[in-house]
């Protein structure tokens, strides 16, 4: 019994030595696979033709109260050439999947995609992003990747006159040099046999990122051709960006002024992990001047229903 308990540890569950780790077994390229198909969200409404960015984030089944947050709030915006939606696994749950389906003929803003939501199953949900952004929304210029518990500043989203090369584009918050934890007690478990290298390669944190359309097309393909891992950002941003010759950058509109949780003012988002109340709330604070100290800061530790390895302690800044 001890002996097994031990082999266990050593594996990441659902992630075993012999379990495929081909993208296209998941990801099945050239089918569709959305059971819920988020068509509408790139669709012209009113006097636009398609959104210029569309912000997807990761969210689980459960995580009904989060979307309504998210949806009280932060992606309650004016802004017509933003679109903001959901994207989900599939669950065996029928009666939550009712309740998903009933919340969609609401809001129309879920995207349902064919594999298991679990939480080791995060770099399934962030390839199938890509794979429904490039197949639904051929106009879009930008896609953003964020977390269902992120607050988000749709208003700085679409600002002109950030000095980046709007092709080539893939930024967020740099993580550099991080060594994948090889403590098999740790939640960021990365074994050997699914990442053999001393570093990862430099990517952004999961908690948010921008990239341009030709880079999305550029990350799926890669991503095709590649192993998975389970840490979802280390694999796009990292390891598909890496190999299609994209270079993750970091961009200051991904730092936040930190002046407490009830006082967030993100530039564009926060790396805070927040629960549906705690959004609200700092919505509802998000004209206060807030008068203590704001800081600049990079990620803090982030583990929402996500996995993401930026929390790895020795990791360096990237100067
Ligand atoms: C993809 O669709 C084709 C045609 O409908 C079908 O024959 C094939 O089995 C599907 N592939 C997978 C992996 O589901
Ligand atoms: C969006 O517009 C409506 C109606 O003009 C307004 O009530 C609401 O406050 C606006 N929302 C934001 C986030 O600016
Ligand atoms: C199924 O989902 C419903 C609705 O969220 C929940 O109340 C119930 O506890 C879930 N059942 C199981 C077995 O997890
Ligand atoms: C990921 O989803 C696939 C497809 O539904 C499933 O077969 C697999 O068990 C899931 N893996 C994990 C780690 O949950
Ligand atoms: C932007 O990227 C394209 C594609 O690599 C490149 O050809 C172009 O020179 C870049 N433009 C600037 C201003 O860096
Ligand atoms: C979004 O960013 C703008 C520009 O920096 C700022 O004025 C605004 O307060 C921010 N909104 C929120 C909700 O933090
Ligand atoms: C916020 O408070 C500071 C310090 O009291 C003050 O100098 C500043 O003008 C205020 N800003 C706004 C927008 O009210």
């Amino acid at each position: 019994m001890l002996f097994s308990w031990h082999i266990f540890l050593f594996l990441v569950a659902g992630w075993e030595v012999n379990v495929t780790r081909k993208t296209r077994v998941y990801v099945v390229p050239d089918n569709e696979t959305s059971l819920i198909s988020g068509l509408q969200v790139c669709q012209p409404q009113g006097d636009v033709t398609a959104p210029n960015l569309v912000v997807v984030v990761c969210s689980a089944p459960g995580h009904i109260e989060a979307r309504h947050a998210i949806r009280e709030t932060w992606a309650r915006h004016n802004i017509s050439s933003v679109r903001i939606a959901f994207i989900l696994g599939i669950t065996t749950n029928v009666s939550l999947q009712a309740l998903i389906e009933e919340e969609n003929d609401g809001f129309r803003d879920i995207i349902q995609e064919n594999f298991m939501d679990t939480y080791n199953n995060l770099t399934v949900k962030s390839v199938m992003m890509l794979k429904w952004f490039i197949r639904h929304c051929p106009h879009t210029h930008y896609l953003m990747k964020t977390d269902d518990d992120m607050f988000i500043n749709t208003t700085l989203g679409m600002t002109t006159d950030t000095p980046v090369n709007m092709t080539r584009l893939l930024i967020g918050s740099l993580i550099c040099r991080a060594r994948p934890i090889i403590d098999a007690n740790s939640k960021w478990y990365n074994p050997k046999y699914m990442y053999s290298k001393k570093f990862y390669p430099n990517y952004l944190s999961g908690t948010g990122y921008v990239m341009s359309r030709d880079v999305a097309i550029k990350l799926y393909r890669s991503a095709l051709s590649t192993s998975l891992i389970h840490l979802e950002d280390v694999f796009i941003t990292g390891i598909c960006a890496a190999k299609a010759g994209v270079r993750p950058r970091n961009h200051p509109i991904f730092t936040y002024q930190h002046v407490g949780i009830n006082c967030l003012h993100p530039k564009l988002a926060t790396n805070h992990r927040l629960s549906p109340s705690q959004l609200r709330t700092a919505w509802r604070n998000r004209h206060t001047n807030c008068t203590m100290q704001s800081s600049t800061t990079t990620p803090r530790p982030h583990s929402n229903h996500g996995r993401h390895a930026n929390i790895v302690p020795s990791r360096n800044t990237c100067q």
